[in-house]
């Protein structure tokens, strides 16, 4: 344990960490009327309102696969509404969102991203137990925690933090916050990334890890970073070595 602590330091160390997670971060990006408008009614024929999938709340629904969208990063969400648009990226799960993407104009996409940056419920994590009682299979917590902050270098796992920021919360514009993210949402996409269903990450980032990754890992580390807060308790700064 001392030897596998210090070999997981010197791999800390050599990480470059952004000054300040972004995913507060708001450009100004769209119009926020248009964009509540689109969340709550859709437009048209061809936009279901993004509430029926993605809750009145921005946080997502386990039983649908969708993600919680608030607290995300603006720039990831404008992103990812233009992957589903140009077929960069398809809805796996519930075959929707790329025709949702087509249907929207630039502009509408602008505007929605920033109506979701302005959702700030506060969300506690995927319902674990509840989850178990349905039969889903749900890894354990504290394994997951250890790959996030350490990876698992017996097989290749790098840390998710050298990238995701302290507890996935986010780390810059290019990589998003799973840290709060729904359960069943993160198992889905490591495992499209793993299985190349999912290939719009950048530069193949993030296939790469999930490529290295086993089942029970997915499930712990998913585990872990639905309940992940995005602060150490008593730290509202930036923890860097926790
Ligand atoms: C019919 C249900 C449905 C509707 C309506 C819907 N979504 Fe989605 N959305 C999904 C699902 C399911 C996923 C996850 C796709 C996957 O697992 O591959 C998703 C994924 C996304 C993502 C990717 C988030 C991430 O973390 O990568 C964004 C952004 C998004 N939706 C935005 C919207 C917006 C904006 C609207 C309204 C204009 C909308 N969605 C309407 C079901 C829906
Ligand atoms: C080398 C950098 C890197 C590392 C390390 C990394 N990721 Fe990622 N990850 C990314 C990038 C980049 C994306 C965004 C892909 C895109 O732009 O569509 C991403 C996206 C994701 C997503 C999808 C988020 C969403 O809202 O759709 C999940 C889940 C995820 N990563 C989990 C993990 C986990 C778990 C680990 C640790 C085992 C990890 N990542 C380690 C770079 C990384």
């Amino acid at each position: 344990m001392k030897y596998l602590l210090g070999a997981l330091c010197a791999c800390a160390m050599a990480t470059v960490y952004p000054a300040l997670a972004s995913a507060g971060t708001h450009e100004s990006m769209g119009n926020v009327d248009n964009g509540r408008k689109i969340f709550l009614e859709g437009k048209g024929e061809a936009v279901p309102a993004c509430q029926s999938c993605h809750g009145m709340d921005g946080l997502g629904n386990d039983d649908m696969g969708t993600p919680r969208l608030a607290y995300q990063v603006d720039t990831y969400i404008l992103k990812q509404l233009k992957d589903f648009a140009a077929d960069k990226r398809t809805d796996n799960t519930m075959g929707a969102m790329n025709d949702v993407a087509k249907a929207l104009l630039e502009q509408d996409k602008k505007d929605v991203t920033a109506y979701v940056h302005t959702l700030k419920t506060p969300f506690m994590g995927s319902d674990l137990d509840g989850l178990r009682e349905n039969d889903v299979e749900v890894g354990e917590a504290y394994k997951g925690e250890a790959i996030v902050k350490f990876g698992l270098p017996d097989h290749g796992v790098p840390a998710c933090k050298s990238c995701h920021g302290f507890n996935g919360r986010s780390a810059g514009r290019m990589y998003p916050a799973i840290g709060g993210q729904r359960y069943q949402y993160i198992f889905n996409q490591l495992t499209a990334f793993r299985d190349g269903d999912r290939t719009n990450d950048f530069a193949g980032q993030m296939q790469a890890v999930a490529k290295q990754m086993t089942d029970d890992d997915i499930k712990n580390a998913a585990a872990f970073l639905t309940g992940a807060k995005p602060v150490a308790p008593g730290n509202p700064r930036a923890p860097v070595h926790m």
